[in-house]
């Protein structure tokens, strides 16, 4: 209705965990970190093909499990070479328990 999609419960998402989320022909990745916040980027890593969602969350990183190139999931700004290119962010709110997710 206004732009936000349902993902999944809250709590199904472990504290320093990442899910995969595809909607329409996109992939998401929707984070949860150690101390609760919830964030979204682009689930496939910038510098090849590879899902986000099978990386490590640590802090505010995320790896890429294929290269080890690493992001910041609150901006998805480039955080370790071999990534140079930023991922796309999105809005994440919880409601009633449940992680939406508004796509621009
Ligand atoms: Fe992600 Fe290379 S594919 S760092």
């Amino acid at each position: 209705v206004d732009g936000w999609i349902e993902v999944c419960d809250a709590d199904l998402l472990e504290k320093s965990d990442v899910v995969r989320f595809d909607h329409g022909s996109r992939t998401y990745a929707v984070y949860r970190t150690e101390d609760d916040g919830y964030y979204a980027t682009d689930g496939i890593c910038t510098h090849g093909n590879t899902h986000l969602s099978d990386g490590l969350v640590k802090g505010d990183i995320v790896e890429c499990p294929k290269h080890n190139g690493r992001f910041n999931i609150q901006d998805g700004s480039p955080a370790r070479a071999p990534v140079c290119v930023g991922l796309q962010t999105y809005p994440v709110e919880i409601r009633d328990s449940r992680i939406f997710l508004r796509l621009n």
